[in-house]
């Protein structure tokens, strides 16, 4: 009795939403149809559709008579279909079309007369490789415009010219070797060419680009920043290009750039960024700068300047950066870094200095600092002046450094330690070693202790788990805690909960 009177159910919502709806599709109250595995544009499509969505089919061509009926259609989307071609005014007649994306086909042009409405034009990785006078003709609605990962080898301004309203142009991973200016689009905020083969950019390009505001050349051969970049640019990105020396006098116009990417050039010095007065991102990470930067501008708040060939940081070159917050310096070979060096970033809570060439924790670094990462350098011990300060310190990694011992004291000042990694020192396993470990458990720091290299019966025993260890320095830490009276009862000892196989780097930035 229930089992029919669901059956009957089921088949009246059906009937009710599916009556004119295709197979293999399925269309919902808000006119939305959504189709997988076709082979054609199916011909029941309700004439009051909205919204057309086919993926994964394969339909080699589109015909004018696949649109005819579908005189209310605002968005098209056919992605993943193989689609080879598109025949002659197939979309001319839809009217209220907005969106039109053809995504990840097999297309060799842009489809012929786009309607004046569209404001959405997708092409991405298809096979176009030629972008014709034609092609974007009478598209004054024209907002978005994306042609990324198509063979297209280059641009010329007329191409574009009657997009007067678009907004955002996406070229990347073309093959685009040369363009030509003044491109006129003045309401583009938004341009990215990443992954091209250009060599030059003529410095009319940008003579009518004056609402441009993100602006990507990454990844192509340029030698130089571009002359005449629009003033009213906010972010520039020109990582991956050949880039030998930044002449920031002819960038100093740029009054509200605030995110420059720099890094995988061949910058050997730079010198004027402090010219770049609101900067608060500065990426120059794999360059082969030898020295930091003379000055930096002032309200900078992220500075990456890992994988270049440092070797020293002193007090002089970080003492107007206030707002500071995230400081790469990894993978450089520093040796030498003053005490204090960094006391002024006040705001400074992740200092990156792991694979460098120190031989201690640099003295007095800020208070203010939650995450420090040293691991890879030449460190021989854990002094407690070097620690005491970091009141905030979450994440300290000292891993594969020259350890021997840990001083307690030096860990006990630091209330807030969550993550601690120590392993790949050379421990020696003495039962003081075991006493750090003691308190370390009881403070519920995550530890990674590694393994013992001395003394010679313990070498490769782990030290914050060995019960071997533990046994025979029972006597050891009962002596010590009846020496000194402790008012708490020891614990007796948990079962280890160090997860030893578990990629600790995953917590060093993603900590609140
Ligand atoms: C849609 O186009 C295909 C060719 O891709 C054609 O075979 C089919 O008949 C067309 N359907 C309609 C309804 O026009
Ligand atoms: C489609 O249009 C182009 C130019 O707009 C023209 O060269 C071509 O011959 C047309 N194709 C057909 C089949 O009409
Ligand atoms: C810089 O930003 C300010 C504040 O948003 C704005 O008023 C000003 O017009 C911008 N300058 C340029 C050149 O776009
Ligand atoms: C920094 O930006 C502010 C407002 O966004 C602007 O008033 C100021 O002129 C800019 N500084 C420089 C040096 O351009
Ligand atoms: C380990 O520590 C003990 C006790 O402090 C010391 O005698 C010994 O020399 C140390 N071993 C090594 C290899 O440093």
């Amino acid at each position: 009795m229930y089992l029919l009177y669901t059956f009957l159910v089921l088949l009246s919502l059906s009937k009710g939403f599916n009556s004119d709806c295709p197979r293999r599709c399925s269309c919902d109250s808000a006119q939305w149809v959504q189709c997988y595995r076709l082979t054609e544009v199916p011909s029941g499509i309700p004439a009051t559709t909205k919204r057309l969505y086919i993926s994964h089919s394969k339909i080699q061509h589109l015909q004018l008579s696949n649109f005819t009926r579908m005189l209310a259609l605002e968005e098209f989307i056919l992605l993943a279909s193989g689609t080879e071609s598109v025949e002659n005014d197939t979309f001319k007649t839809l009217s209220t079309l907005k969106t039109l994306e053809l995504w990840k086909n097999k297309l060799r042009q842009v489809p012929s007369t786009l309607p004046a409405s569209l404001e959405v034009l997708k092409l991405n990785d298809n096979s176009i490789y030629i972008l014709h006078e034609s092609d974007f003709e009478g598209l004054k609605e024209l907002k978005i415009l994306e042609l990324k990962n198509n063979l297209i080898s280059s641009l010329s301004p007329s191409t574009l010219s009657s997009l007067v309203s678009l907004q955002s142009l996406m070229l990347d991973d073309n093959n685009i070797e040369s363009i030509t200016g003044p491109l006129t689009l003045p309401h583009l905020t938004r341009m990215s060419m990443e992954n091209n083969k250009l060599h030059l950019i003529p410095p009319s390009f940008f003579a009518s680009l004056q609402s441009l505001k993100h602006l990507s050349f990454s990844g192509n051969f340029l030698t130089k920043i571009p002359n005449n970049l629009p003033k009213s640019l906010l972010s520039l990105k020109m990582e991956r290009n050949q880039l030998k020396v930044v002449r920031f006098r002819d960038m100093k116009h740029l009054e509200n750039l605030s995110h420059l990417y720099l890094s995988k050039n061949s910058l050997s010095s730079i010198d004027g960024v402090q010219l770049l007065d609101n900067l608060t991102t500065l990426e120059l990470s794999q360059n082969q700068l030898q020295t930091l930067p003379l000055r930096l501008p002032s309200r900078l708040q992220k500075l990456d300047i890992s994988n270049n060939l440092i070797q020293r940081v002193t007090a002089q070159d970080f003492q107007d950066l206030r707002d500071l917050k995230h400081l790469f310096l990894d993978n450089n070979i520093v040796s030498v870094f003053e005490a204090g060096a960094l006391q002024r970033c006040s705001q400074l809570s992740n200092l990156a200095l792991e694979r460098n060439l120190l031989l201690s924790i640099p003295l007095r670094l800020p208070g203010t600092l939650a995450r420090l990462d040293l691991k890879g350098n030449a460190i021989q011990d854990i002094a407690e002046r070097e620690l005491k300060d970091l009141k905030q310190l979450q994440v300290l990694n000292l891993r594969n450094n020259k350890i021997s011992a840990l001083d307690l004291k030096a860990l006990e000042g630091l209330p807030r330690l969550r993550h601690l990694y120590l392993d790949g020192n050379p421990w020696n396993c003495t039962c003081s070693l075991l006493r750090a470990r003691e308190v370390l458990k009881a403070k519920g720091t995550d530890v990674r202790g590694g393994q013992c290299a001395a003394p010679a019966e313990r070498q490769g025993e782990s030290w914050m788990s060995s019960k071997k260890i533990m046994r025979h320095c029972e006597h050891h830490l009962l002596l010590t805690e009846k020496s000194k009276e402790t008012k708490k009862k020891p614990k007796p000892e948990e079962p280890s909960s160090i997860r030893v196989s578990m990629d600790d780097d995953y917590y060093d930035y993603e900590l609140d």
